[in-house]
């Protein structure tokens, strides 16, 4: 049913378009994610690849606010997993689908220092959102793009992190391989998620969403990161106790997966002969 408000709404926009009288914020906003909500729609209708549906969904999303909603419930798990990172001065970190760039701001800003943050994500909307919330840090750099593609040199960073996204890359073996490359030997791989098949109370957001998702269990996590040549694989789960006067939350369990790039690592090959040489070489 139509809300009274909307109506009220789509009345006041209808008065100033026929006045011509400039738009309020309020209305201003309202058309924006209009806007955005039509680009989503056509983009579905018209059978876009899976990436370019994503930017505009996603572009939706930050434009609702809905990056900054997730400050919140995704700060506590970050600053679970942050100390399990090992940071260390002069790490470059990639932040892979930072949204509004809370990830990146902490890890900038961590005691342990580290170098330089790289906060990439498939939506412009967000990264705006995320780069005007990180100006006073001078040390992270944004980056548009999808996670299959990561616009960086062989080797260049020393860990990569990625919060809450992980489920919705659609070839996850390609946007592994891709880390891989991007990754120095030795370096480390972070995926936290609280959408995986082991926590049951997850797998009810799989419809709540507009997008297609992945769901894995911890143990095809582990085997397809093994598969595609991550040694030292883990995963620790962070389990919040109910409390009273709490309402429970999807965020309540978290997955954090790591692993790390073989020190011997083939550098340059393809995935397949890759992951063939990197168990022969680190077997
Ligand atoms: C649930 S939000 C999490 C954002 C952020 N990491 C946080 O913890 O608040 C998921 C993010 O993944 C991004 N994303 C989804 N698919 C992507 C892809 N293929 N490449 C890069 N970013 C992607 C979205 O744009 C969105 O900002």
């Amino acid at each position: 049913m139509i809300r009274l408000s909307r109506i009220r709404k789509g009345l006041r926009l209808l008065k100033c378009l026929a006045l011509r009288k400039p738009l309020d914020p309020e209305l201003q906003r309202d058309v924006h994610v209009l806007r955005l909500r039509l680009r989503v729609w056509m983009s579905v209708l018209t059978r876009k690849p899976l990436d370019v549906r994503f930017h505009h969904e996603f572009n939706l999303w930050a434009a609702k606010g809905v990056g900054e909603d997730m400050d919140n419930p995704h700060r506590r798990i970050i600053e679970l997993a942050l100390p399990k990172m090992g940071l260390a001065a002069g790490d470059r970190i990639l932040d892979l689908a930072c949204g509004a760039g809370l990830a990146s701001r902490l890890l900038a800003s961590s005691p342990a220092g580290c170098g330089r943050v790289v906060a990439m994500d498939i939506s412009d909307e967000m990264l705006r959102h995320a780069r005007s919330r990180s100006s006073r840090l001078p040390n992270v750099n944004f980056v548009c793009g999808t996670a299959e593609h990561i616009p960086f040199p062989d080797n260049f960073f020393a860990k990569a992190l990625s919060v809450e996204a992980f489920y919705y890359f659609e070839r996850q073996d390609r946007v592994l391989a891709d880390l891989y490359r991007v990754l120095a030997p030795g370096g480390r791989l972070f995926v936290l998620i609280c959408l995986y098949k082991d926590h049951a109370d997850s797998l009810a957001t799989v419809d709540a969403v507009d997008v297609p998702v992945q769901v894995r269990s911890i143990a095809e996590y582990k085997a397809l990161l093994e598969d595609n040549g991550w040694i030292d694989v883990n995963a620790e789960e962070f389990v919040r106790a109910p409390q009273p006067g709490r309402k429970p939350d999807v965020h309540d369990r978290a997955l954090l997966l790591s692993a790390q790039k073989p020190v011997l690592s083939a550098q340059g090959m393809v995935s397949g002969e890759r992951r063939e040489k990197a168990s022969t070489l680190c077997g």
